[in-house]
């Protein structure tokens, strides 16, 4: 019997201009800016295997070389909605092998590195079942297209270092389809680093999903897209720039505003632990004492993500352990730099 196999390792992306609220299917509110984490990624197999049937989607998934059923409705949901553009994926059985190089269930998004590992093996394995041959380029953007239809993020964890993704008036070639790769960054930002601070080690208890839903019945959602668009651009000449006070200002300023969404939506969503106010306060004391660049940002959840430069780390990641791995859950915390982006296995 026929079998197939294409296996891609995609890394996780860290947000500095926060991608929160959506206008239609998987359409950003807001356009965002992000970079790639070498340290913090997801490998994927995906094997196909001609099958009788060919009413659905069927397919097998392993975790870290175990059945993990489930997993299979939110795969089965991305591969349903795109089907009609891949109609092989209803002819052929699917086994897919995943593995995280960090640990799962620590609140760590996992979703923009899976979702983007599993877009770019089905677009390779497209590629072959019908002989395409897509340049870089193409096969690159093709990705981000679809794995932004697993998880908006995901699209952005396509290209190494710093993507935008949404359209922007100001910003050549962008797209609330798919994302970009930001080429003409100053090369200091180039060396930037993030710690990522492990202050709970249990899953988020807000879905994504829902974060985003919240939004459509939120006082302040229109002011927040407004204020979204106007950092995409301010944080993309910070870059180009090398104004490290701008990004810095912007990435806490979108941290804070992440949250304060959550705090003042009809539902309350508390993500911040008590710890996590402990170290971001931490971190500002030692900014002010140690003049170096170190700024914090934060996802959907208590975690701290320590944002610093290469030439910074030897004192940072000292202050980290002598003052801040005592707020995180069994001491955790994985240093990243910034990633090279996707690797075919
Ligand atoms: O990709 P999603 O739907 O899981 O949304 C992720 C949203 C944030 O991680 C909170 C922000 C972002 O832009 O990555």
């Amino acid at each position: 019997m026929e079998i197939m196999k294409s296996a891609w390792q995609s890394p996780s992306n860290i947000a500095i201009v926060k991608y929160w609220g959506k206008k239609g299917f998987q359409i950003p509110a807001n356009p965002s800016i992000s970079f790639t984490l070498d340290q913090i990624f997801t490998q994927t197999e995906l094997y196909i295997k001609r099958k009788k049937s060919t009413q659905t989607i069927d397919l097998t998934f392993f975790f870290d070389d175990k059945p993990k059923p489930e997993f299979i409705p939110k795969i089965t949901q991305f591969l349903s909605a795109i089907s009609n553009d891949f109609p092989w994926l209803n002819l052929y059985h699917l086994e897919i092998h995943s593995k995280n190089n960090f640990p799962y269930g620590t609140g760590i998004a996992s979703s923009a590195s899976a979702m983007s590992a599993l877009a770019l093996c089905i677009i390779e394995i497209d590629n072959k079942l019908s002989n395409k041959i897509l340049s870089e380029h193409d096969f690159m953007r093709k990705s981000s297209f679809y794995s932004r239809i697993g998880s908006g993020s995901a699209c952005r964890s396509i290209y190494r270092g710093f993507s935008e993704w949404g359209y922007h008036s100001e910003i050549n070639g962008s797209s609330d389809e798919y994302a970009i790769p930001l080429t003409n960054i100053h090369p200091d930002f180039m060396h930037i680093m993030d710690s990522v601070l492990l202050i709970e080690n249990t899953e988020k208890s807000v879905s994504s999903s829902k974060g985003h839903d919240m939004l459509n019945e939120h006082w302040y959602a229109s002011r927040r897209f407004e204020q979204g668009k106007a950092h995409t651009l301010t944080l993309l000449h910070s870059l180009q720039e090398n104004n490290i006070h701008s990004f810095g200002q912007i990435a806490e300023q979108e941290a804070l505003t992440l949250h304060a969404m959550m705090l003042t939506s009809p539902h309350g969503y508390f993500l911040i632990h008590p710890n996590t106010l402990t170290v971001l306060n931490e971190i500002r004391t030692f900014r002010a004492k140690s003049n170096l660049p170190v700024f914090f940002t934060m996802d959907a959840g208590a975690n701290v993500h320590v944002l610093y430069f290469e030439k910074d780390k030897h004192n940072v990641q000292l202050f980290i352990e002598n003052q801040l791995l005592r707020y995180c859950a069994e001491n955790s915390c994985i240093h990243s730099g910034l990633g090279k982006g996707p690797q075919r296995l």
